[in-house]
């Protein structure tokens, strides 16, 4: 996944069971990397092995769809250790998972592991709240809040502060 040749980043999306906070992450970012043209390569996975090859929930499809971003063809899987020379980049939806990837993360790995929230400006420690147990209400606020972090992470990786869209996106530039 690791695009090395034609130099297109990637990005891995993790929470725990890969139905709820990384598929929505996945469609939304995916929505707003197309926003601005930015080429990414996608994907996302839980550290849990719950729901391998299931769709998502059925709340998270259905918010997505409702705000432009589906995933109805996402499947779960479980991460790999493999992921970590994959990726670029791995974003973590809350602290459990970090830690989950940092006892999973290969002395080879290359990838810079993070939790998304931080990564995208929006707080030291921040986490994507968990919807599974909540109401369709939670997976509305997770979705805001993942479209939020996204448009600040696609303004990184473009290396902008500012562009159209994008003003809240603060002055983190560039690099990983
Ligand atoms: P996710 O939510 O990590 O956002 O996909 C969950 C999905 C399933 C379970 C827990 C959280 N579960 O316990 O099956």
């Amino acid at each position: 996944m690791r695009a090395a040749v034609d130099g297109t980043r990637s990005v891995l999306l993790v929470c725990l069971g890969n139905i709820c906070r990384s598929p929505m992450a996945e469609g939304v970012l995916r929505a707003r990397a197309a926003d601005v043209g930015l080429a990414l390569h996608i994907d996302s996975a839980g550290t849990a092995g719950y729901h391998i090859g299931q769709p998502p929930d059925a709340r998270a499809i259905r918010v997505a769809r409702a705000h432009g971003t589906p995933i109805d063809q996402q499947r779960a899987r479980q991460v790999d250790r493999r992921d970590f020379e994959r990726f670029d980049l791995i974003l973590a939806a809350d602290a459990s998972n970090l830690r989950d990837l940092q006892a999973l993360r290969p002395a080879s790995a290359t990838a810079r592991v993070a939790l998304l929230l931080e990564w995208a400006g929006l707080g030291e420690g921040g986490e994507v709240p968990d919807p599974y147990y909540g109401r369709i209400e939670d997976f509305e606020q997770v979705h805001a809040l993942l479209d939020r972090a996204c448009r600040r992470i696609t303004a990184r990786l473009l290396g902008v502060a500012e562009c159209e869209g994008f003003a809240d996106a603060g002055s983190q530039h560039g690099s990983w």
